[in-house]
Protein backbone atom coordinates (compact mmCIF):
# COMPACT_ATOMS: atom_id res chain seq x y z
CA UNK A 1 0.00 0.00 0.00
CA UNK A 2 2.55 2.21 1.06
CA UNK A 3 4.41 1.52 -2.84
CA UNK A 4 0.69 3.37 -4.13
CA UNK A 5 0.13 5.74 -1.48
CA UNK A 6 3.44 6.80 -0.50
CA UNK A 7 5.24 6.44 3.01
CA UNK A 8 3.04 6.39 5.74
CA UNK A 9 -0.26 5.80 4.12
CA UNK A 10 -3.22 3.39 3.82
CA UNK A 11 -4.89 5.56 2.18
CA UNK A 12 -4.66 8.41 -0.88
CA UNK A 13 -3.43 11.49 -1.06
CA UNK A 14 -0.80 11.80 1.14
CA UNK A 15 0.04 14.50 3.54
CA UNK A 16 -1.45 17.29 0.95
CA UNK A 17 -4.45 15.43 1.45
CA UNK A 18 -4.10 15.80 5.22
CA UNK A 19 -3.32 19.22 4.85
CA UNK A 20 -6.49 20.20 3.03
CA UNK A 21 -8.46 18.32 5.79
CA UNK A 22 -7.44 20.24 8.73
CA UNK A 23 -6.87 23.55 7.00
CA UNK A 24 -8.50 26.05 9.23
CA UNK A 25 -8.15 24.13 12.61
CA UNK A 26 -5.19 25.62 14.79
CA UNK A 27 -3.39 22.24 15.65
CA UNK A 28 -0.95 24.42 17.75
CA UNK A 29 -3.66 24.82 20.27
CA UNK A 30 -5.43 21.79 20.98
CA UNK A 31 -4.90 17.30 21.51
CA UNK A 32 -5.27 15.34 18.31
CA UNK A 33 -6.97 12.07 18.18
CA UNK A 34 -5.95 10.17 14.88
CA UNK A 35 -8.25 7.57 15.03
CA UNK A 36 -7.18 4.13 12.91
CA UNK A 37 -3.50 5.86 12.57
CA UNK A 38 -2.46 3.03 10.19
CA UNK A 39 1.32 3.80 9.23
CA UNK A 40 1.77 7.27 11.26
CA UNK A 41 1.23 9.31 7.97
CA UNK A 42 -1.12 11.79 8.99
CA UNK A 43 0.09 12.22 12.30
CA UNK A 44 3.29 13.14 11.37
CA UNK A 45 2.58 15.58 9.06
CA UNK A 46 0.27 17.25 11.46
CA UNK A 47 3.21 17.69 13.95
CA UNK A 48 5.78 18.08 11.30
CA UNK A 49 4.24 20.36 9.18
CA UNK A 50 1.04 21.32 10.17
CA UNK A 51 2.13 23.01 13.87
CA UNK A 52 0.10 19.84 15.72
CA UNK A 53 2.05 19.72 19.74
CA UNK A 54 0.17 16.69 20.77
CA UNK A 55 -1.33 14.28 18.19
CA UNK A 56 -2.67 10.79 19.49
CA UNK A 57 -2.19 7.98 16.91
CA UNK A 58 -4.25 5.38 17.85
CA UNK A 59 -5.29 1.60 16.09
CA UNK A 60 -6.30 -1.77 16.83
CA UNK A 61 -3.06 -3.07 14.41
CA UNK A 62 -0.07 -3.81 16.12
CA UNK A 63 2.14 -4.21 12.99
CA UNK A 64 1.00 -1.00 11.37
CA UNK A 65 1.49 0.99 14.94
CA UNK A 66 4.81 -0.89 14.81
CA UNK A 67 5.67 0.56 11.58
CA UNK A 68 4.28 4.27 12.14
CA UNK A 69 6.58 4.12 14.84
CA UNK A 70 9.51 3.96 12.93
CA UNK A 71 8.41 6.69 10.87
CA UNK A 72 7.51 8.65 14.32
CA UNK A 73 11.10 8.18 15.52
CA UNK A 74 12.74 8.87 11.83
CA UNK A 75 11.19 12.57 12.05
CA UNK A 76 12.11 12.91 15.64
CA UNK A 77 8.48 13.55 16.79
CA UNK A 78 8.47 11.02 19.99
CA UNK A 79 7.37 14.02 22.40
CA UNK A 80 4.83 15.34 20.00
CA UNK A 81 2.83 12.11 19.03
CA UNK A 82 2.03 9.03 21.21
CA UNK A 83 1.08 5.88 19.56
CA UNK A 84 -1.66 3.85 21.24
CA UNK A 85 -2.45 0.36 20.52
CA UNK A 86 -6.65 -1.03 21.54
CA UNK A 87 -9.14 -2.89 20.85
CA UNK A 88 -12.10 -2.14 18.37
CA UNK A 89 -14.84 -0.70 20.83
CA UNK A 90 -14.82 1.13 23.18
CA UNK A 91 -11.90 3.90 23.54
CA UNK A 92 -9.38 3.74 26.11
CA UNK A 93 -9.56 7.51 26.02
CA UNK A 94 -11.08 9.68 29.09
CA UNK A 95 -14.40 11.89 27.99
CA UNK A 96 -14.24 15.36 26.56
CA UNK A 97 -10.13 14.86 26.16
CA UNK A 98 -9.80 15.54 22.36
CA UNK A 99 -10.24 19.51 20.92
CA UNK A 100 -10.06 17.17 17.27
CA UNK A 101 -10.54 13.62 16.08
CA UNK A 102 -9.22 13.00 12.65
CA UNK A 103 -10.51 10.31 10.57
CA UNK A 104 -9.59 8.78 7.18
CA UNK A 105 -10.54 6.18 5.17
CA UNK A 106 -11.55 3.98 8.94
CA UNK A 107 -15.44 4.62 9.20
CA UNK A 108 -16.39 2.60 6.55
CA UNK A 109 -14.76 -0.87 8.44
CA UNK A 110 -17.93 -0.28 11.21
CA UNK A 111 -20.36 -2.59 10.87
CA UNK A 112 -21.85 -0.19 13.82
CA UNK A 113 -21.73 3.28 12.78
CA UNK A 114 -23.35 4.72 15.59
CA UNK A 115 -21.31 2.89 18.62
CA UNK A 116 -18.17 4.23 16.51
CA UNK A 117 -19.33 7.81 16.33
CA UNK A 118 -20.82 7.47 19.97
CA UNK A 119 -17.12 6.55 21.61
CA UNK A 120 -15.55 9.98 19.17
CA UNK A 121 -18.91 12.23 20.68
CA UNK A 122 -17.56 10.92 24.18
CA UNK A 123 -13.61 11.78 23.55
CA UNK A 124 -14.70 14.97 22.01
CA UNK A 125 -14.33 18.06 24.00
CA UNK A 126 -17.56 20.22 23.92
CA UNK A 127 -17.60 22.20 20.53
CA UNK A 128 -14.87 19.84 19.39
CA UNK A 129 -14.64 18.78 16.05
CA UNK A 130 -14.61 15.70 14.19
CA UNK A 131 -12.74 15.75 10.63
CA UNK A 132 -11.69 13.49 8.13
CA UNK A 133 -12.40 11.42 4.77
CA UNK A 134 -14.14 8.24 3.55
CA UNK A 135 -15.56 6.23 0.96
CA UNK A 136 -19.24 6.34 0.51
CA UNK A 137 -21.78 4.66 -2.02
CA UNK A 138 -23.15 7.11 -5.13
CA UNK A 139 -25.12 4.74 -6.35
CA UNK A 140 -25.74 0.88 -5.96
CA UNK A 141 -24.58 -0.05 -9.54
CA UNK A 142 -23.02 -2.66 -10.63
CA UNK A 143 -19.98 -1.26 -10.43
CA UNK A 144 -20.16 -0.69 -7.12
CA UNK A 145 -21.75 -4.34 -6.48
CA UNK A 146 -18.60 -5.48 -8.32
CA UNK A 147 -16.58 -3.28 -5.91
CA UNK A 148 -18.31 -4.36 -2.67
CA UNK A 149 -18.41 -8.27 -3.48
CA UNK A 150 -14.61 -8.59 -4.50
CA UNK A 151 -13.94 -7.03 -1.24
CA UNK A 152 -16.98 -9.41 0.90
CA UNK A 153 -14.88 -12.23 -1.16
CA UNK A 154 -11.88 -11.74 0.21
CA UNK A 155 -12.91 -11.60 3.63
CA UNK A 156 -12.40 -7.80 3.94
CA UNK A 157 -14.78 -5.98 6.80
CA UNK A 158 -15.83 -3.22 4.59
CA UNK A 159 -19.44 -1.93 5.43
CA UNK A 160 -20.55 1.00 2.81
CA UNK A 161 -22.84 3.76 2.81
CA UNK A 162 -24.05 6.34 1.48
CA UNK A 163 -23.44 10.12 2.33
CA UNK A 164 -27.53 10.54 3.66
CA UNK A 165 -26.89 7.54 6.29
CA UNK A 166 -23.07 8.93 7.30
CA UNK A 167 -24.45 12.08 7.74
CA UNK A 168 -28.07 10.85 9.75
CA UNK A 169 -25.81 8.93 11.99
CA UNK A 170 -23.76 11.42 12.60
CA UNK A 171 -26.41 13.75 13.89
CA UNK A 172 -27.90 10.50 15.75
CA UNK A 173 -25.16 10.41 17.90
CA UNK A 174 -25.27 14.57 18.79
CA UNK A 175 -22.98 15.74 16.11
CA UNK A 176 -23.92 19.02 14.47
CA UNK A 177 -22.59 21.63 11.52
CA UNK A 178 -22.33 18.54 9.78
CA UNK A 179 -20.59 18.79 6.10
CA UNK A 180 -19.18 17.33 3.75
CA UNK A 181 -16.95 17.91 0.30
CA UNK A 182 -16.63 15.95 -2.73
CA UNK A 183 -13.43 14.53 -3.18
CA UNK A 184 -13.89 11.91 -5.72
CA UNK A 185 -13.13 14.18 -9.06
CA UNK A 186 -9.56 14.12 -7.12
CA UNK A 187 -9.75 10.53 -6.05
CA UNK A 188 -10.37 9.17 -9.34
CA UNK A 189 -7.44 10.80 -10.41
CA UNK A 190 -5.50 9.06 -7.90
CA UNK A 191 -6.95 5.83 -8.77
CA UNK A 192 -5.96 6.09 -12.34
CA UNK A 193 -2.30 6.93 -11.77
CA UNK A 194 -2.24 4.03 -8.97
CA UNK A 195 -4.23 1.50 -11.81
CA UNK A 196 -1.64 2.63 -14.35
CA UNK A 197 1.58 2.34 -11.73
CA UNK A 198 0.62 -0.82 -10.51
CA UNK A 199 0.94 -2.03 -14.06
CA UNK A 200 4.26 -0.62 -15.32
CA UNK A 201 6.02 1.03 -12.74
CA UNK A 202 5.59 -0.76 -9.54
CA UNK A 203 4.89 -4.21 -11.20
CA UNK A 204 8.40 -5.88 -10.72
CA UNK A 205 7.91 -4.43 -7.28
CA UNK A 206 4.60 -5.89 -6.55
CA UNK A 207 5.68 -9.00 -8.14
CA UNK A 208 8.48 -9.80 -5.97
CA UNK A 209 7.16 -9.10 -2.74
CA UNK A 210 3.39 -10.34 -3.75
CA UNK A 211 3.91 -13.15 -5.82
CA UNK A 212 2.20 -13.49 -9.24
CA UNK A 213 -1.33 -14.97 -7.39
CA UNK A 214 -1.11 -11.77 -4.84
CA UNK A 215 -0.05 -9.06 -7.47
CA UNK A 216 -2.87 -10.00 -9.83
CA UNK A 217 -5.58 -9.59 -6.77
CA UNK A 218 -3.77 -6.74 -6.25
CA UNK A 219 -3.94 -5.01 -9.56
CA UNK A 220 -8.00 -6.13 -9.99
CA UNK A 221 -8.47 -4.15 -6.89
CA UNK A 222 -6.62 -1.05 -8.27
CA UNK A 223 -8.82 -1.49 -11.20
CA UNK A 224 -11.91 -2.08 -9.72
CA UNK A 225 -11.99 0.67 -7.88
CA UNK A 226 -10.77 3.04 -10.84
CA UNK A 227 -14.08 2.10 -12.02
CA UNK A 228 -16.37 2.54 -9.38
CA UNK A 229 -15.45 5.71 -8.66
CA UNK A 230 -15.09 6.38 -12.50
CA UNK A 231 -18.57 5.05 -13.06
CA UNK A 232 -20.33 6.64 -9.90
CA UNK A 233 -20.80 3.25 -7.83
CA UNK A 234 -18.56 5.15 -5.28
CA UNK A 235 -17.90 8.61 -4.23
CA UNK A 236 -14.99 9.66 -1.50
CA UNK A 237 -15.88 12.60 0.58
CA UNK A 238 -13.81 14.98 3.17
CA UNK A 239 -15.89 15.35 6.32
CA UNK A 240 -16.75 17.55 9.05
CA UNK A 241 -18.90 17.34 12.09
CA UNK A 242 -18.64 19.45 15.22
CA UNK A 243 -19.71 18.42 18.61
CA UNK A 244 -22.50 20.39 20.15
CA UNK A 245 -21.01 22.68 23.43
CA UNK A 246 -22.77 23.52 26.70
CA UNK A 247 -25.91 21.64 27.02
CA UNK A 248 -25.38 18.94 25.38
C1 LIG B 1 -7.51 2.00 5.33
S1 LIG B 1 -6.59 2.10 6.81
C2 LIG B 1 -6.41 3.88 6.96
C3 LIG B 1 -5.21 4.23 7.82
C4 LIG B 1 -4.92 5.72 7.91
N1 LIG B 1 -6.00 6.46 8.50
C5 LIG B 1 -4.61 6.27 6.54
O1 LIG B 1 -5.43 7.02 5.99
O2 LIG B 1 -3.53 5.95 6.02
C6 LIG B 1 -7.75 1.73 8.09
C7 LIG B 1 -7.10 1.66 9.48
O3 LIG B 1 -8.14 1.58 10.45
C8 LIG B 1 -7.74 0.68 11.46
N2 LIG B 1 -8.95 0.26 12.17
C9 LIG B 1 -9.87 -0.65 11.80
N3 LIG B 1 -10.84 -0.74 12.73
C10 LIG B 1 -10.53 0.15 13.72
C11 LIG B 1 -11.13 0.53 14.95
N4 LIG B 1 -12.25 -0.03 15.39
N5 LIG B 1 -10.54 1.48 15.68
C12 LIG B 1 -9.40 2.07 15.26
N6 LIG B 1 -8.76 1.74 14.10
C13 LIG B 1 -9.33 0.79 13.36
C14 LIG B 1 -6.99 -0.39 10.70
O4 LIG B 1 -6.15 -1.15 11.55
C15 LIG B 1 -6.21 0.44 9.68
O5 LIG B 1 -4.96 0.84 10.18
Amino acid sequence: MEMVYGRGYLSAGGDAEVAGIVDGFDLKAGRVLDLGCGLGGASVTMARDLGATDVVGFDIDEEVLARASLLVEENQLEDRIQLVHGVPGVLQFVDESFDLVYLTAVACHMSDLGGFFEEIVRVLKPDGWLAGSDWMVREKNQEFRVWDDLLRDRGLNFYFVDQLEFSRVLKSVGFQQIRFNDRTAAFTRFSAASSLRVAQELKPLLLSSLGDEGYQAFKQWTDVRYSGLKNNGMSYQQLYAQKSGAGY
